[in-house]
């Protein structure tokens, strides 16, 4: 790899207001625009940290377990966990907030992979992440273990190949 860089060089924040525009029949901000906002954030910080061109390659399941409503201020906190050769790890965490009511909610949490490419969309390698705080430790030890899961899931990696998997479903484990 070309260079190490620190995680949080790729900390990135983008803050939204629910508008009309934003909402289903219910007015509640439609899932569709939060996975663009989730996108878009998590691009910035793929790129802060390779400074290249990136390519989304993957979003690992987002379950939309609570609302976010009409006029809720929501922000979106996007850094690299960890890269491997081309591909970056990136986690997401987005909170709503009202703030008149001066209330603030976690709302989703996720990972997206991003890939970066040459001026052809060609994959080109990307520095190291060097974690420093205890949350950015713990995801960029459990990225290896996301990765693999992603690559079986996408039948881009043979399940016998999963060690990361294996050792967590003890699958060597005499039956
Ligand atoms: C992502 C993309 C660049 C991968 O290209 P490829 O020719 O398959 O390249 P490779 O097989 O060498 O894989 C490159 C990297 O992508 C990763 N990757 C590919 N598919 C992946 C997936 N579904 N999930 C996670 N990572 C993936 C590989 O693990 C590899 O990572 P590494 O270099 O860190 O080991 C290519 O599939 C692409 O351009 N996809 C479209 C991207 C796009 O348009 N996104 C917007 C969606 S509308």
């Amino acid at each position: 790899m070309a260079k190490k860089k620190f995680a949080k060089e790729s900390a990135t924040t983008m803050t939204e207001m629910v508008l009309p525009n934003d909402t289903n029949t219910l007015n509640n901000l439609m899932g569709g625009r939060l996975m663009h906002w989730m996108d878009v954030v998590a691009a910035i910080a793929a790129q802060k940290h390779s400074n290249r061109i990136v390519v989304t390659a993957s979003a690992d399941s987002i379950s939309f377990k609570q609302p976010i409503a009409l006029g809720n201020v929501v922000t979106l906190e996007a850094k690299v966990t960890r890269a491997f050769n081309s591909s970056m790890e990136v986690f997401i965490e987005v909170t709503a907030e009202d703030i008149p009511a001066s209330k603030k909610t976690t709302t989703h949490r996720a990972f997206f992979t991003f890939v970066a490419v040459d001026q052809n969309g060609k994959p080109i390698e990307v520095p190291e992440v060097v974690p420093e705080t205890k949350e950015e430790i713990e995801l960029f030890e459990g990225a290896l273990r996301r990765r693999q899961l992603r690559l079986v899931l996408a039948k881009r990696m043979k399940p016998e190949d999963a060690v990361e998997l294996k050792s967590i479903f003890n699958m060597d484990m005499p039956q």
